[in-house]
């Protein structure tokens, strides 16, 4: 695997000549303490941060275009929620199937927030991404000589793609890591994490990041700053993401004046392994898509009581069964696949075979015991049509983007897609913006005081996961979220502090992007999709908005 200093790759960027700027404005929304007169300062075009499918394929399009990308991502290009995704990308391309079908379904899933115009751009243009993600050397499954396709929750066929039977985002990964670090005018530089966007007058001039190999801050000057940092389920004691996804992006745009949309829909996993000792590992949906049922403790089918798909419905009502059948007092609930036959189950579900052996559970025959996790975000950055958010020259495209594509809730498997429709949007949009000549560098400095007392961040963070869970989880009330909202109240001096540590920032991004999500959903008084009070269980039509915040 390739890790390139910028230092070694002056081809891209170039170290500049340390600025005199007298009277550097200091301003006090950063996480930080810094002075880019002070730091090393790198030039490029785009600095695209993460490395899943939305941030790799932006810069794997860019790059072909001939602009100098740097791609920053905070562990290695291995750590993402793309290279976790079983089940598959969504995609027409089947005779059977069509763009209209697609779009319905999405809607329907979307429970009335979804964006009409996105959602047409997101099935028109899903397809023709596919192929140049096939053409890139992505080898999805096929059967009979066709691409084997096959259904997940809320779809009206099957529609699903997949890659070594369920480990599809692992194949989508391996083909764009191969791809970008083979691109000269790519840089992808491990381990390093933005703190925060380098905004003036409402302008993205580039990104301060912290490399962990040197252990400095550094300085990314760019034409334009992606955002691709993916969601934010870290903040919960449970979920299916890899331990970077902790909001990062969300709370670098907040602090920097951009606007971010629908944060209080989370879409919760049903299916996670639920067994002590072993990892939170996600059972794909495709699992329940071949024919898998979910039973309780008492070996009852409890799904077809709940809703008309049964095992197959939304995953926000699937999720809310199981809670209830645990509130009816079932020791737990598990996926039932002994049905199905077992040549089939091992060829389609080869990794979740493999990891369940090694906790002592044969897929073929044993109840999986199986719970909720925090999966999907489907608020974010609020962007237009081409990832333009309202800052200037920043953008974003991913789970961290919302331009309303999955409205209140998403529909399974459109979010690979996502990434690849609305990351090509930003390469389109901006072809011509790194031909311009570059602007002048303002400089940007902060000088913050250390927070009075000495805070234990590890013990926050984790206070805070477990509150989140409890009250800001699939099931939500006005007391639950007042009582989380008062206990963030009590860090509310840390904002005019500066982090001493990267563990302070991180945790002051968690504090930050917890608090957007429990304010939204306190305001939000009805339930949809992903957001369910329980005081406010019915949707309402006065409600058929989205809640804008901005800092
Ligand atoms: C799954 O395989 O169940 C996850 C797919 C998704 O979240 O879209």
């Amino acid at each position: 695997m390739r890790v390139c200093p910028l230092s070694l790759l002056p081809r891209l960027s170039t170290l500049e000549p340390v600025d005199k700027m007298e009277g550097l404005p200091v301003a006090n929304h950063y996480i930080m303490n810094f002075n880019t007169r002070d730091l090393p300062r790198y030039n490029t075009d785009y600095v695209i941060l993460g490395s899943g499918i939305a941030g790799f394929f932006t810069a794997l399009l860019a790059g072909r275009l001939g602009a100098g990308v740097t791609v920053l991502t905070k562990q290695s290009i291995l750590d993402s929620n793309t290279d976790k995704a079983q089940g598959g990308i969504a995609a027409v391309m089947d005779n059977d199937d069509s763009p209209e079908l697609h779009y319905h379904d999405t809607l329907r899933a979307g429970a009335g927030l979804c964006d009409r115009g996105a959602v047409r751009i997101l099935v028109n243009e899903g397809p023709r991404r596919v192929l140049q993600l096939i053409d890139m050397g992505a080898r999805f499954d096929v059967e009979g000589g066709r691409l084997a396709l096959t259904r997940e929750g809320a779809h009206s066929c099957r529609r699903i793609l997949h890659a070594c039977g369920d480990a599809t985002g692992a194949e989508i990964q391996r083909v764009l890591n191969n791809q970008a670090l083979a691109e000269q005018n790519i840089e992808v530089l491990e381990r390093h994490i933005a703190i925060d966007l380098l905004v003036k007058d409402n302008v993205c001039h580039g990104v301060l990041a912290y490399d962990c190999e040197t252990c400095s801050l550094e300085v990314f000057q760019s034409r334009a700053v992606v955002l691709a940092t993916g969601g934010l389920g870290q903040l919960y004691e449970h979920s299916t993401n890899p331990e970077v996804a902790t909001g990062d992006g969300i709370a670098m745009a907040y602090r920097a004046g951009a606007e971010v949309m629908d944060m209080e829909f989370l879409q919760f996993h049903p299916t996670v392994l639920n067994l002590p000792g072993a990892p939170r590992f996600l059972i794909s949906e495709a699992v329940r898509g071949e024919g898998a049922y979910l039973r309780n403790d008492r070996g009852e089918r409890f799904m077809p009581g709940y809703h008309e798909l049964a095992e197959l419905a939304p995953r926000d009502i699937v999720v809310r069964a199981i809670l209830q059948e645990i509130h009816k007092g079932s020791r737990g609930v598990f996926l039932d696949l002994s049905h199905l036959d077992s040549e089939m189950v091992l060829r389609r579900f080869p990794n979740i075979n493999r990891t369940c052996l090694r906790y002592g559970l044969d897929i073929t025959r044993d109840m999986l015991p199986v719970a909720p996790a925090a999966h999907y975000m489907m608020g974010g950055v609020k962007t237009n049509y081409f990832g333009e958010t309202s800052v200037e020259r920043l953008y974003a495209c991913g789970e961290v983007a919302c331009q309303g594509v999955h409205g209140a809730n998403r529909l399974a498997s459109n979010s690979l897609l996502d990434g690849l429709v609305f990351g090509g949007r930003i390469v389109e949009r901006t072809a011509g913006l790194w031909r311009e000549k570059a602007g002048s560098w303002p400089g940007f400095a902060s000088e913050l005081p250390e927070p009075a007392e000495p805070v234990d961040y590890h013990g926050l963070r984790d206070e805070l996961k477990a509150l989140m869970s409890r009250y800001v989880g699939p099931l939500r009330s006005r007391e639950g979220l007042e009582k989380v909202l008062g206990f963030m109240d009590g860090y509310a001096g840390l904002e005019n502090s500066a982090a001493p540590t990267m563990l302070a920032a991180e945790t002051r991004n968690r504090l930050l992007v917890s608090r957007l999500v429990a304010e939204s959903a306190l305001m939000r008084t009805e339930s949809r999709g992903g957001h369910f009070r329980q005081d406010y269980p019915v949707s309402r039509n006065s409600w058929q908005k989205h809640i804008i915040m901005r800092k």
